[in-house]
């Protein structure tokens, strides 16, 4: 069963972008909000990147689920509803769906036109489970089906989309998933490890600059958005694509980077970069273990299963949201 999303539920009003583009772009570092990657033209150049050979987050991860999805049965029992936040293709829910023996997925994204052509997808594979996709952009509150409210929930957050927030908003995002989820829900979040002995610099900077050039294009496509929505002159050929390892922030930081001083208007604006000058498109935070545990305890919720590769890279966590339990 899947109803479709209406388009009712738009996550942002149709000027969002032109005032994010005019307020980032007013900054002295420019920066654009990266959930204004996820056009339907974006969302299917990230489906592209996840396939990678150098983006090893999504293997990895996919692997650890399919390991390790029997014991979060386990732990949880069945007739969950589970809510993706940040659904895209919901290419790894089934891992969890099926062992699960969940009672609802609630599919949730900012990109509804995307949305509701993967539960269409999904119902096929799935005909007998409710499928009720919700377009809405998960940083900002919303509500979800009135028909999963009796049910118990499972909280579903891979892909280290957490990683996209600094670590402050990342703390009120989850504490926002306890609030909306409910007591004694389940979380299962994903997070890509810092470099250490499993994984070098090198490997984290290669997977956001890959040598096809997939990622490149994901980041340009926020210039060529510009140009189709903003009515923008941006000449996309005067920017590069960067990705950089921060060592002091813990995070690979995304930028456009003018190759030569440059000028364009979008909706109604002059705006002009020096060679050299960036855009700041994207934060991917990376965590050690005892970050993510802090995280964890800051935001509400208690640690209860981890799991890990054995090359150190990803890790998958298995998180309960005890309201108000004592503590000694
Ligand atoms: N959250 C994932 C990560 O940071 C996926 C992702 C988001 C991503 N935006 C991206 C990957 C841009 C590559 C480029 O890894």
């Amino acid at each position: 069963m899947y109803e479709a999303a209406g388009p009712a539920a738009a996550p942002d009003a149709a000027d969002a972008f032109e005032r994010a583009v005019l307020t980032g772009l007013d900054y002295p570092q420019k920066v654009i909000p990266a959930r204004f990657f996820y056009d339907e033209a974006g969302s299917a150049l990230f489906e592209a990147i996840t396939q990678l050979p150098e983006y090893y987050p999504t293997r990895t991860e996919t692997a650890i689920l399919a390991d390790h999805a029997a014991a979060i049965a386990a732990a949880v029992g069945p007739g969950q509803a589970v809510v993706e936040f940040g659904s895209g293709s919901s290419a790894k829910a089934p891992l969890l769906l099926r062992p699960l023996h969940a009672a609802a997925y609630v599919p949730v994204d900012i990109s509804g036109e995307f949305l509701n052509q993967s539960a269409a997808a999904l119902a096929l594979q799935f005909p007998e489970l409710p499928i009720l996709p919700v377009v809405a952009d998960f940083t900002r509150s919303f509500a979800l089906p009135a028909r999963v409210a009796a049910l118990p929930k499972l909280g579903f957050f891979p892909g280290s989309t957490i990683g996209n927030l600094a670590p402050g908003a990342a703390i009120d995002l989850l504490r926002g998933f306890a609030g909306l989820l409910g007591p004694e829900s389940w979380l299962v979040i994903g997070f890509d490890l810092a470099p250490g002995a499993g994984k070098s610099v090198a490997t984290l900077e290669a997977a956001y600059d890959d040598a096809a050039g997939v990622t490149a294009a994901f980041n340009c496509n926020l210039l060529h958005r510009i140009n189709r929505e903003l009515g923008g002159t941006v000449r996309v050929d005067d920017f590069a694509h960067r990705a950089v390892w921060n060592a002091d922030l813990g995070r690979i930081e995304m930028h456009l980077i003018a190759r030569r001083d440059t000028m364009f208007t979008a909706a109604g604006q002059t705006f002009r970069l020096t060679a050299g000058e960036t855009i700041h498109t994207e934060n991917s935070h990376k965590w050690t273990p005892a970050e993510i545990r802090l995280i964890a305890h800051a935001s509400g919720w208690t640690p209860v299963h981890a799991w890990t590769d054995s090359a150190g890279r990803f890790a998958v966590r298995l998180w309960r949201h005890h309201d108000g339990a004592l503590q000694p």
